[in-house]
């Protein structure tokens, strides 16, 4: 005879929750979210139109913009639960919790390799300044460095990022080296062509495939549509629509109301 237990679905994946959270600026409210768990699918992909309060969101989630109200906890897969909203921004990493930017200021003081090796160490050291002249320390990030900027055809190290793509993609390199758990993704391939585009989504299925929680903001929607498993569609403020690629698609009326014409 067969038992007849139930058994709870085995969570492997870190998830974020989202309870009550409200952001408003200059007493508008930009972000006003109930109760939102992220990272139930290895790949989320959040869309909406510009102002929806994507950005804000995430910022919201990193703490490096307070919330108003509310509570954000990391549901570590198999840890303890953490309340991301009570930590200040510099911690998140330890938690495993990264952030690409949309829009990079950073890499301009620093070559190339040193704003790597600096972004590497800042997580793991208490004086990340050592790196530079510990060789252990160093070594121990030298080859992944090596190996990303390779892929990504940065011919020289020593030099300085210029261009804004070349910044965007040293800011996701950045949040690779910080090997995180749970990464979130604001308009990472804006700005850059395709061959960079393929190359940036294939390390985002790679990460995804072998445990990481990544939460996407992208325009381009074909991107969306083939990368995710779920989507999530925020309008002023709130996810209003949730579900699987051809599902959001299904909602032509609400994608074409927000996004305009020619999307899905
Ligand atoms: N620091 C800020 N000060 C004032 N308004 C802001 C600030 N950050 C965002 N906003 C406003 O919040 C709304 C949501 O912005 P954002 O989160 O950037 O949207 P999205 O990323 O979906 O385009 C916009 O109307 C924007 O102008
Ligand atoms: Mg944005």
């Amino acid at each position: 005879m067969v038992a007849d237990v139930v058994v709870a679905p085995a969570v492997t994946r870190p998830r974020i929750r989202i309870q009550g959270a409200v952001k408003s600026f200059s007493g508008r409210v930009v972000v006003d979210v109930d109760d939102l768990v992220l990272g139930d699918q290895p790949i989320e992909g959040l869309i909406g139109p510009n102002g929806a309060g994507k950005t804000t969101l995430m910022r919201m989630i990193m703490h490096s913009t307070p919330l108003d109200r509310g509570t954000i906890s990391l549901l570590p897969a198999g840890g303890r639960e953490t309340v991301l909203s009570s930590l200040p921004a510099h911690r998140m990493a330890h938690h495993g919790v990264v952030k690409s930017n949309q829009v990079i200021m950073d890499f301009d003081k620093l070559t190339i390799w040193d704003s790597l090796l600096l972004a590497a160490a800042e997580a793991r050291y208490e004086q990340p300044h050592r790196v530079f002249s510990e060789r252990t320390v160093f070594g121990r990030h030298e080859d992944e460095i090596r190996h990303y900027l390779d892929y990504f055809g940065f011919a020289d190290p020593t030099a300085f990022a210029l261009s804004a793509g070349e910044k965007k993609l040293l800011d996701i390199v950045r949040c690779l080296l910080l090997r995180p758990s749970f990464l979130l993704l604001d308009e990472p391939t804006a700005g850059l062509p395709d061959e960079l585009t393929d190359k940036v989504m294939t390390v985002v299925k790679d990460l995804a495939a072998a445990g990481t929680s990544v939460v996407i903001v992208e325009h381009d929607l074909n991107v969306i549509w083939s990368l995710c498993d779920e989507v999530l569609f925020m309008a002023e403020g709130s996810v209003i629509l949730r579900g699987a690629p051809h599902e959001i698609r299904a909602n032509r009326t609400v994608v074409e109301k927000y996004l305009g014409e020619g999307h899905v």
